[in-house]
């Protein structure tokens, strides 16, 4: 496992983006802090000591443009698997991509796509775990593995999740979602339950009938591809 390790970093996503032709496929950039931590819509992720904070760097070949959203939901994956080992059996899936334990969030993930004239070259996906953490000042619920009674290692968290990203990783390179849905959905507790999605601060509630083949969420007739679930 390749890791690029620093103390504080404004934002792991950044360094990565900004770097991206020097490091290589598979590379990791982890920070104890970040000053400037990004969250998925543009949001703040507060990255206080005691949490995991990294970046993954992808360079798939021939890769689908269609598959990029499955990247992130086979990370999400593979930190819910790897929280469940961890003893944090009650972890469930949020759509798209977010994990929560007890309705409280634990893990977010933030892609970022990189292109070059025009091709993509790769991806960078950013993982922030709730690990360490005391307690969590943040404006929507949170929660971490300590405050659910649960010690770890945020060196043995990681390596975990990566050994089971690579499991992932050729699969949703080959297939999209595809590869994961049966598996996404076991932990994915909504189906069949009312909704709300917020997508540019209009709301659409309904029924959740799923995803489809890509990841998209199924609500009511509609097909959503991104937002938020309330
Ligand atoms: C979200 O839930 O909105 C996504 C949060 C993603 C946070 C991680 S922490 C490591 C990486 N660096 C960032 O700036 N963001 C991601």
């Amino acid at each position: 496992m390749e890791i690029l390790s620093f103390e504080v970093l404004p934002s792991t996503n950044t360094y990565a983006c900004q770097n991206f032709d020097a490091l290589a496929d598979g590379q990791i950039v982890l920070a104890k802090t970040q000053t400037a931590g990004r969250g998925r819509l543009k949001r703040v992720w507060l990255s206080a000591e005691g949490g995991l904070y990294f970046s993954l760097v992808v360079k798939p070949q021939n890769f689908k443009i269609d598959f990029l959203g499955s990247l992130t939901q086979a990370m999400a994956l593979s930190v819910l698997k790897t929280l469940h080992s961890f003893g944090a059996k009650e972890a469930v899936l949020k759509w798209p991509n977010d994990i929560l334990c007890q309705s409280k969030k634990i893990c977010g993930i933030l892609s970022q796509a990189v292109f070059k004239e025009g091709g993509l070259c790769g991806v960078v996906i950013g993982v922030g775990v709730n690990i360490a953490q005391e307690k969590i000042d943040s404006p929507k619920p949170a929660v971490s593995l300590k405050m659910l009674g649960i010690e770890a290692k945020k060196e043995d968290v990681l390596k975990e999740i990566i050994n089971r990203f690579n499991i992932y990783y050729p699969q949703v390179c080959k297939q999209g979602f595809k590869a994961i849905k049966e598996e996404f959905l076991k932990d994915f507790p909504f189906v069949n339950k009312e909704i709300k999605i917020v997508v540019d601060k209009k709301e659409f509630c309904g029924i959740c009938h799923g995803l489809d083949d890509k990841g998209q969420l199924l609500l009511d007739d509609k097909v959503v591809n991104i937002g938020d679930m309330e």
